[in-house]
């Protein structure tokens, strides 16, 4: 697992996020994800607030998606009042042509993943080195403590190699915003996603896997600041 900055300034990033949340219209509740391509959408949707009158609702997938959308002064709400949501937005690790995605790098794929499927429509906002024509990156798999030997074991048996995810700044495993692990899990080039994405959320003690197939939209920020849109 390569070192991970959530904060690192990029233009690549900044004109995805930022054409994303061109998207949002007054009066719409939107998902915020997490991560720091869609963090420049969240902050973006914090300046036109304060100097559009932009009217929305949002509603968060981690614990940093929500200080940063209070920090920008985007009033929240839950699931729980807005089971539907009108529009979801968020980064991605791995995005293919079809639109088959790897999330949780930043191990937030479980909220990230209920919160879009509450979503009409789902939108990805990446950098161009995400893109890819195939799937292959580890696939983040969080599961609860107890099950992580089964899991393992279950994982090998797909044909995949596990790794508990370590903390950088803390001795021992990443501790998931539910209180769960991480295994970062590779199946060298995944042929059929959809497939591998049924056979890891029957595993006992799988809570979600980063494999997204409900994509509907994607936003690619380039070096020179144009943004390119791909749709499904
Ligand atoms: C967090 C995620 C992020 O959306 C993904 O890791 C992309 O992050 P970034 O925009 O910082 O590259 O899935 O779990």
């Amino acid at each position: 697992m390569t070192e991970r900055n959530a904060s690192a300034d990029s233009a690549e990033k900044r004109a995805a996020g930022i054409a994303a949340s061109e998207v949002v219209e007054s009066g719409m509740i939107v998902g915020l994800g997490t991560g720091s391509t869609v963090a420049y959408t969240i902050k973006e949707l914090g300046r036109r607030i304060r100097e559009e009158g932009l009217e929305i609702f949002g509603v968060v997938t981690s614990y940093q998606s929500e200080m940063l959308a209070i920090e920008a002064g985007i009033p929240l709400t839950t699931l729980a009042q807005h089971p539907e949501l009108d529009l979801a937005i968020d980064g991605a690790d791995q995005i293919d042509s079809n639109l088959y995605a790897i999330k949780g790098g930043g191990a937030a794929h479980t909220r990230e993943k209920i919160v879009s499927a509450s979503a009409k429509h789902f939108l990805v906002v990446a950098d161009e080195s995400k893109t890819s024509t195939r799937l292959d990156k580890a696939v983040p798999i969080e599961v609860m403590p107890f099950a992580k030997e089964l899991v393992m074991k279950k994982i090998r048996e797909l044909g995949g190699e596990p790794e508990l995810r370590l903390a950088l700044r803390k001795d021992g495993p990443v501790i998931t915003d539910n209180g769960n692990f991480i295994l970062d899990s590779s199946f060298g080039v995944i042929k059929d996603p959809e497939g591998l994405a049924l056979q890891l959320s029957v595993i006992p003690g799988v809570v979600e896997h980063g494999i997204f197939t409900n994509v509907n939209e994607l936003y690619v920020g380039k070096k020179d600041g144009s943004v390119k849109i791909v749709r499904k």
